[in-house]
């Protein structure tokens, strides 16, 4: 199992997946109720009751203001946490209040901090494309049952395109091309690239952007370790002029595939994923073009990720993976996971010895 790193910044809901309506999350196995006030704003806190420990997510548990009220026996809360009412007595027990959790709402989603110290400076790292007027947005979220590390491992080695997604986004030269792999220990960002120079149009960028032939296709991989995931994807015909010094591309359609990858328990993994595009922004056939292939890629993933956990959990202890080429960035990003990991402990145990 992939450790869980604490004192990080996760992708707990889409902004409109909260509102008036409770709703429930477990983030590193922490069960997390969502909502939103009356003025707007997005709060995270405690998804047990204090008395009997029933989930505050559930029916017949009920907002009454921006007061929650628990469906069991009546136990109301604050945004807070704090215990305003109890049943029976007028005397509020001290302890009667729920962990409450940091919550920024940034690029379209709901971020939380879990940690055992506050969030100070550290905010989470951007995708501002999510919520950009130049950008028209795909998104969604399906839940894996699998260690949150098979996704990152997953996400960082493309090659799997040509296997696993032929067909829709994967083509021959994907997995034929060498990737460069790049380290930035201390902001712990691992970039992976691939840059195809002659490659078959896949039916994902071929139906969405009307190329005919064959293209220029530039995978640019950056990941936020632990919770954020960016594929900056560049498509152009071959020929077209490259992109100009300061920045502009005009000859290129780009895709800006986003992913929050948030553990939820052990075993199970949200898999927040986007595609904002740059190009046919007002086409709705498009956008239901690209929903609708981008989902079934997600699902190939999913189906082929739970399917690999259920094989991994009959393995014998102390298996030995081989790794190629293709995974240098999935070990980088294993290997920074596992420091992140160790350092967010170590801080809890030295909280602890004091
Ligand atoms: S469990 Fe919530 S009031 Fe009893
Ligand atoms: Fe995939």
């Amino acid at each position: 199992m992939t450790a869980f790193v604490r004192n990080q910044w996760y992708v707990a809901a889409y902004g409109r997946e909260v509102g008036r309506a409770l709703l429930g999350r477990t983030v590193l196995g922490e069960p997390i109720l969502l909502y939103r006030t009356e003025d707007g704003r997005a709060v995270a806190m405690s998804d047990r009751c204090v008395h009997r420990r029933f989930p505050l997510s559930q029916a017949p548990s009920r907002l009454d203001g921006d007061r929650v009220v628990c469906g069991y026996h009546g136990f109301t809360y604050g945004t807070d946490g704090g215990c305003v009412y109890v049943p029976g007595q007028q005397r509020i027990p001290r302890t009667a209040r729920l962990n409450t959790y940091p919550v920024i709402e940034q690029d379209s989603f709901v971020w939380v901090w879990i940690g055992d110290r506050e969030p100070g400076d550290t905010v989470p790292p951007r995708a501002p494309w999510m919520d950009s007027p130049d950008y028209t947005v795909v998104s969604g979220m399906e839940p894996i049952d699998g260690d949150y590390g098979l996704l990152v491992d997953n996400l960082m080695d493309l090659s799997h395109e040509t296997y696993l997604h032929g067909g829709y986004i994967g083509t021959p030269e994907v997995a034929e091309t060498p990737i460069t792999t790049e380290v930035d220990e201390s902001a712990g960002v691992v970039y992976v690239s691939r840059h195809m120079d002659d490659a078959e149009c896949p039916p994902f960028y071929a139906k969405s952007t009307g190329i005919e032939g064959r293209i220029t296709r530039w995978q640019d991989i950056e990941y936020h370790a632990p919770c954020l995931y960016l594929l900056h994807s560049r498509i152009a015909p071959v020929g077209a002029p490259g992109p100009n010094a300061d920045g502009s591309d005009p000859h290129a359609f780009h895709t800006e595939v986003v992913y929050g990858i948030t553990p939820s328990t052990e075993t199970t993994t949200y898999d927040f994923w986007a595609v904002a595009r740059d190009f046919a922004l007002g086409d709705q056939e498009v956008t239901d073009f690209l929903r609708e292939n981008n989902h079934t890629v997600v699902m190939q993933d999913v189906v082929a990720l739970n399917v690999l956990q259920q094989s991994l959990n009959t393995e014998k202890a102390g298996y030995q993976e081989l790794s190629i080429n293709i995974d240098t960035g999935g070990l980088a990003a294993r290997r920074i996971l596992a420091r992140l990991a160790q350092a967010g402990t170590g801080q809890r145990s030295g909280a602890t010895a004091r």
